[in-house]
């Protein structure tokens, strides 16, 4: 079967990884990605440019689309190329909107009472935001309605001081239309542990996949600013250390509802759908939907998967999805950046990059925004490759990936704790005192 993927990732790398044994791969993507364009037919284009995608796929014959990042979902991608004959794994442009407006998104919970939800407002004026900001009882995030590249959530105690900052901030939102609307949300901030929850849909059916978190913090021990994402583990049961299977069930429940009311409004659902959750004292809430993989949780999990990828993406397009059976195996992935990511990430430096040495300790390489030119891959000012162990244990995964960082050189950092025992017990004892708190 010929598959186009678009995108430029390591998200997209190992997803044409799960492709590549049963499929001719195609692939559009921005730079040269030498993780995917070994093991493709590719074009480097714009991928929101969908006249461009869509004659790539039409002068190859592809026979299905899969879409990687939200942008281009955003600008219809989908609808674009479905009128043009080809199935797409990703959702429309009007579905998408549960990741492209998240006004829209929290409307939804509202209107299908679906549970896991917050305490939100959306505003358009900024005396009314202020007024609601002074007047809340608690903290608050400030989220522009539109997509920023994942630079636009600020939450009080963290890259807000006070509420005087999240007025000001508010306002910048509203006045620059920050993601593309003259509005802002205002949400009460939880305390928890986050974590993820990817799913593949087919409009009807909801096929949930392993629980992960992420480390969206640049530095070791949560800190410095968020990032696109530093890390991440899952552990074998598809459960996390801190995670319940009910309190898994109940996430999986909201997600189920999700897309059920997804269909109503806008028509059906198809693709992946990750939900990213913050796991209270009385259980997972909502914080935000992309409406695609995540990144970089998507390497946690197609790796393990044992049913045939293809097949899952075809039954997401005629709509017979049924299960998705993984390997019971725990995964850390941690990603190599340039120094100074992610404000002023190094670019253009060349890497030197042993893959047969990463192989033959077991684990697994994905590149990300590097651009290979003669034969060299060189950084780019975000995060370079993905490297990923997978084992019996957290331990054993996160030992097999530290294990392969020295075969990559260059001017480059990791966080080393993603996926340590003691970075973990710090999850499982801040999740145990919430809930003795909420029960004494
Ligand atoms: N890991 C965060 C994201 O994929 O958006």
């Amino acid at each position: 079967m010929k598959i186009l993927v678009v995108g430029t990732g390591a998200r997209e790398n190992v997803i044409c990884e799960s492709l590549k044994d049963h499929a001719e791969l195609y692939s559009i993507m921005s730079n040269k990605n030498p993780g995917i364009s070994r093991i493709s037919e590719y074009k480097i284009a714009d991928e929101n440019d969908l006249e461009t995608v869509k004659q790539f796929a039409i002068n190859n014959n592809v026979e299905m689309a899969i879409i990687g990042p939200e942008s281009p979902l955003e600008k219809g991608i989908v609808d674009y190329l479905e009128n043009a004959g080809i199935n797409c794994v990703g959702p429309t442009q009007s579905a998408a909107r549960i990741e492209t407006d998240k006004s829209f998104m929290r409307k939804l919970f509202e209107d299908y009472k679906i549970e896991g939800s917050l305490v939100y407002k959306v505003f358009d004026d900024y005396s009314d935001a202020s007024k609601f900001i002074d007047e809340f009882e608690k903290d608050v995030v400030i989220k522009p309605v539109g997509l920023t590249g994942g630079k636009g959530v600020k939450i009080v105690g963290e890259h807000l001081k006070d509420t005087n900052e999240a007025k000001k901030y508010a306002k910048e939102v509203i006045d620059n239309k920050m993601g593309g609307f003259a509005k802002v949300v205002i949400e009460e901030k939880l305390i928890g542990e986050e974590f993820t929850l990817q799913a593949f849909s087919d409009g009807n059916n909801l096929v949930p996949m392993p629980a992960v978190q992420d480390h969206p913090h640049a530095f070791e021990g949560d800190k410095g600013p968020i990032t696109g994402g530093m890390g991440s583990y899952s552990d074998r049961g598809g459960l996390l250390p801190f995670l319940t299977k009910k309190d898994y069930d109940r996430a999986v429940n909201i997600m189920k509802n999700t897309i059920s009311a997804i269909k109503k409004e806008t028509g059906p659902y198809k693709g992946f759908l990750y939900g990213q959750f913050m796991l209270c004292a009385d259980g997972p809430r909502l914080i935000e939907y992309n409406a695609r993989f995540g990144d970089p949780e998507a390497m946690n999990v197609l790796p393990l998967i044992e049913t045939n990828f293809i097949e899952i993406c075809e039954n997401i397009v005629d709509g017979t999805l049924k299960k998705a059976k993984f390997k019971d195996k725990a995964t850390v992935c941690k990603y190599l950046v340039p120094n100074g990511y992610p404000e002023h990430g190094k670019a253009g430096q060349a890497l030197d990059v042993k893959e047969e040495q990463i192989r033959n300790k077991g684990a697994l390489l994905y590149y990300a925004a590097v651009n290979q030119k003669d034969h060299k891959i060189f950084t780019s000012s975000s995060r370079a490759l993905a490297l990923v162990g997978i084992g019996d244990s957290i331990a054993e995964a996160e030992k097999t990936c530290e294990s392969v960082m020295g075969y990559v050189e260059g001017d480059l950092f990791h966080r080393r704790d993603v996926g340590t025992a003691a970075l973990i017990q710090k999850r499982i004892d801040h999740i145990n005192k919430l809930k003795n708190n909420l029960h004494n």
